[in-house]
């Protein structure tokens, strides 16, 4: 796949995102401040990763966009939930994100608090609304994969072993990162996997690529908090430091925190071994470590 292939799969898989997430939340007018404030964070920007792999992982499997799309826009609720909670003075105290203030700066910490827990639980009324087009048992699975991916065994667990420090070693740190941000990353491509009713031996592959890349993003997010612009990544930069935090970038330095995401995403575009049409996150995985925000 040549570069301008992948950008042009990339940026039509990012756009059914795009135009899923401009109509949410569906019956906002009913609380039209919450609704505000869940659309605030949630049309700023952001790259779309999670939502273009859980469509990217069904194509893959042989499914359609159009049955994958729910799990793919609560994904992006549950991510942008977690940022909204993530930037908030109780814990990482940031107040830029996605190149706006962030939801506490504008609209106080405790409407923000609940901002992201309508987000949260707005994913889950996608996912589980009636005119969701796949079948009940995919659909399960599906579901399941996120709620996992989001809880206290993924992305909470992880938010938890941050602020509590349980990373001083490389192991230790390796497992958060795991948690915090691979749990999403890694939850995408099964969900998109389960929602299509792709193959054990798909969805293997798949779960070995996504823990890969899921790893490497917060090894080179910690390195473009240290070496990145913040007009380019749309946050603060420095944040960790200001927060004393154990990142891959301070454990490792620079250049061995970007060689050790190398060696992580051959790993994971290994992982794929000649997996039919799976060029387009062979690339995302290599286009994943050079990204400037
Ligand atoms: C930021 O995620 C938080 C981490 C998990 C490192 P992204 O870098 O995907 O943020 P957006 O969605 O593009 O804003
Ligand atoms: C956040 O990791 C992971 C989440 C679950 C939100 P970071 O705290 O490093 O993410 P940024 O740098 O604020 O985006
Ligand atoms: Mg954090
Ligand atoms: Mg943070
Ligand atoms: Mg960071």
């Amino acid at each position: 796949m040549t570069p301008s292939e992948y950008k042009a799969e990339y940026a039509r898989l990012r756009s059914l995102a795009e135009e899923g997430l401009s109509r949410l939340p569906c019956g906002g007018e009913r609380e039209p401040e919450l609704a505000d404030m869940m659309r605030y964070s949630l049309l700023a920007g952001g790259k779309r990763l999670r939502p273009v792999l859980v469509l990217a992982a069904a194509e893959l499997c042989g499914g359609r966009v159009e049955d994958a799309l729910p799990f793919a826009l609560a994904l992006e609720c549950i991510h942008t939930y977690s940022l909204i909670h993530d930037d908030l003075p109780c814990m990482d105290n940031d107040d830029l994100r996605r190149g706006r203030p962030t939801s506490h700066k504008v609209y106080g910490e405790a409407p923000a608090l609940l901002a992201g827990d309508a987000l949260l639980n707005y994913a889950f009324e996608l996912m589980l609304s009636y005119d969701c087009p796949i079948d009940p048992v995919r659909r399960i699975a599906a579901a399941r994969e996120i709620a996992e991916a989001a809880g206290m065994f993924g992305m909470i667990g992880g938010q938890m072993a941050d602020i509590t420090d349980r990373t001083d070693t490389p192991e230790r740190l390796a497992e958060m990162c795991r948690k915090k941000t691979g749990a999403l990353i890694r939850g995408a491509v099964r969900a998109g996997c389960a929602a299509a009713g792709g193959s054990d031996s798909i969805l293997a592959a798949l779960t070995a690529y996504g823990e890969g890349i899921g790893l490497a993003f917060q090894m080179v997010d910690d390195v473009l908090d240290v070496i990145g612009d913040s007009a380019a990544l749309g946050k603060n930069v420095g944040s960790d430091a200001k927060e004393q935090k154990n990142t891959y970038a301070t454990l490792f330095g620079v250049d061995g925190c970007t060689a050790r995401a190398k060696e992580v995403t051959d790993g994971a575009v290994a992982a794929l071994d000649g997996l039919p049409g799976s060029d387009f996150l062979a690339e995302l995985a290599r286009e994943m470590l050079t990204r400037l925000y």
